[in-house]
């Protein structure tokens, strides 16, 4: 399996590194497939940047109406139109920092899928939910909400205590949501539950990349501030196993 090692610059990143850093990831490993989800208005330059490379181009956000009076949104279909393949959605972030709920989700992951683009829908647990045993039940609940009927995407599992600060579950409780995980998107979606990709989020970086990427039901990574560095992205990408 070939791993989808994305990475999701939030809102880092300047128009002057551009360049530099989609040249970087021309030499990217084949092993791994890339994508890169930089703010908005940097999009368009990376297009161009990357044009004839394998790199995805993933948003971080769009509006679940293709067009209309919504200052301050994108649709899915002008990020299509300008050159992005991807879009991440329910970040952790947006659903705290923008009340995005797993209704509000739905609908951008639709909207997604209707533009052709393909969503990276995150999930994931408090470390409050994780300490009274409620994890699993609350990414299920997220699963079963946030992702439409015919979803085809990617789904992300990003635990939030593990989201910039250093700490990662241990590997068995990686292994254990992934499965749990995998078997949710097997009842929802029987026809093609078992091949959607699951991949891990939350303090990535090259020193624990290989241990993560090699866990059952691991096809990824979603990384953060890892991937501001192209050096550091690069080294993850280069620690995914393709087996
Ligand atoms: P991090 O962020 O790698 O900086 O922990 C991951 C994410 O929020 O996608």
């Amino acid at each position: 399996m070939r791993r989808i090692i994305a990475g999701n610059w939030k809102m880092n990143g300047a128009p002057g590194t551009v360049t530099a850093y989609a040249e970087a990831l021309r030499a990217a490993p084949e092993a791994a497939a890339l994508i890169v989800c930089p703010p908005f208005p940097l999009l368009p330059g990376f297009a161009a940047a990357l044009a004839g490379s394998p790199v995805g181009l993933g948003a971080q956000d769009c509006h679940a109406s293709a067009a209309g009076a919504h200052t301050g949104d994108v649709s899915a279909v002008l990020l299509k139109e300008i050159g992005a393949s991807h879009v991440i959605l329910g970040h952790s972030e947006r659903r705290a920092d923008h009340g995005e709920s797993n209704a509000v989700v739905n609908g951008k992951v639709s909207a997604a899928l209707a533009a052709s683009l393909i969503p990276i829908v995150c999930v994931g647990e408090t470390e409050a939910q994780r300490d009274s045993g409620e994890a699993e039940d609350v990414v299920r609940t997220q699963l079963t909400h946030s992702l439409p009927a015919g979803f085809a995407g990617i789904v992300a599992y990003e635990p939030i205590w593990a989201i910039g600060t250093g700490k990662t579950p241990s590997e068995a409780d990686v292994a254990a949501m992934h499965g749990a995980i995998r078997a949710a998107l097997v009842t929802q979606f029987p026809a093609s539950g078992a091949a959607i990709t699951i991949l891990y989020g939350g303090s990535v970086k090259p020193s624990n990349a290989a241990s993560l990427l090699g866990l059952p039901d691991v096809g990824g990574a979603l990384v953060g501030g890892a991937s501001l560095n192209a050096a550091d992205f690069l080294a993850i990408a280069a620690a995914a196993p393709n087996d």
